[in-house]
């Protein structure tokens, strides 16, 4: 009897990818990039890799981000899997940030894209980008200086960045939490209470977990090592547990999911503040195309 040697991935969604991918500009594309340079410029030695990412597979890519690869068809893959379009889905995470930032950090930033946006729409605000593959990081310098974008990537884990304590106005992570165990999210959840002002804004934007639950398939079809682990679980939860308040999550369309939180102002800070719950005032909903 034959055994199955290829994953679902690789059966089914690869070949797809492969028609919708123009290899040669790809190919174009690896050549004028000085790969060793680049990662030799973005690998912080004192990075050390958490096993969950040593050992997983990411979208049924050998050896996941750390390679030139992945940094190479993440872009022209993730166009067609964050439906109704790309570009939409971002947008519902840079518009529901209230006021005016002036320091945001992008945890798991991969190849920018969400990134620049967030440049784009707060020009006066510092913007950083933070990523454990220095590859990916490679791929978003390279996009940063085409389109003329004045951000910084920085290497590190998101767990434990080692950057300095209530530095920052905004957080967010876009499709991060999708590819890490629940334990790992949770620690990122921490660590970026740590990092925000009294009042600083946390964003997560990824996989819609009801969805996830409801189309057991899907986990199935993307193999993400941790995606099921994470259908299960609760962002609102993990939010409420880093200490976050005003926690409310809200679909992006069918497959994604929106969630926001707020680290509480100090009590002295919060008199004057109305009553009750104004939420909806601060973070206002994406609304469909
Ligand atoms: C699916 S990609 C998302 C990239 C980007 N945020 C986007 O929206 O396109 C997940 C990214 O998270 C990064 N990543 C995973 N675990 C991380 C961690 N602990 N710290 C920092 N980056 C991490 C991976 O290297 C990868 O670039």
């Amino acid at each position: 009897m034959a055994t199955q040697s290829k994953t679902l991935f690789e059966q089914f969604l690869a070949p797809i990818f492969s028609h919708l991918v123009d290899r040669d500009a790809l190919l174009r594309l690896r050549d004028s990039i000085d790969w060793e340079a680049g990662v030799s410029q973005f690998t912080n030695p004192q990075v050390v890799y958490p096993n969950y990412y040593k050992i997983s597979n990411f979208h049924g890519i050998k050896n996941g981000y750390l390679n030139v690869d992945a940094a190479l068809t993440y872009d022209p893959i993730t166009q067609y899997v964050l439906p109704p379009g790309e570009t939409w889905v971002r947008a519902s995470l840079v518009k529901a940030i209230g006021g005016e930032p002036r320091r945001i950090l992008d945890l798991g930033c991969g190849t920018g894209t969400t990134t620049f946006m967030l440049k784009r729409q707060f020009p006066n605000a510092e913007v950083i980008g933070l990523d454990l593959s220095p590859q990916m990081l490679v791929m978003a310098n390279y996009k940063a200086q085409a389109a003329a974008v004045d951000v910084t990537f920085r290497h590190g884990n998101a767990m434990s960045t080692g950057l300095p304590a209530a530095s920052f106005d905004v957080v967010c992570a876009t499709l991060l939490f999708h590819e890490t165990p629940p334990a790992v999210a949770k620690t990122i959840l921490s660590e970026a209470f740590r990092l925000l002002t009294p009042g600083g804004q946390m964003l997560v934007l990824d996989g819609n977990q009801r969805t996830l639950r409801a189309a057991d398939w899907l986990s199935t079809i993307f193999e993400e090592p941790f995606i099921r682990d994470y259908g299960q679980g609760n962002v609102d939860a993990w939010l409420g547990y880093a200490g976050f308040e005003r926690v409310r999550t809200e679909d992006v369309f069918w497959l994604n999911q929106l969630s926001y939180g707020r680290k509480p102002l100090p009590v002295a800070e919060r008199i004057g503040e109305p009553e009750g719950d104004r939420q909806s005032d601060d973070l206002p909903l994406p609304q469909p195309a």
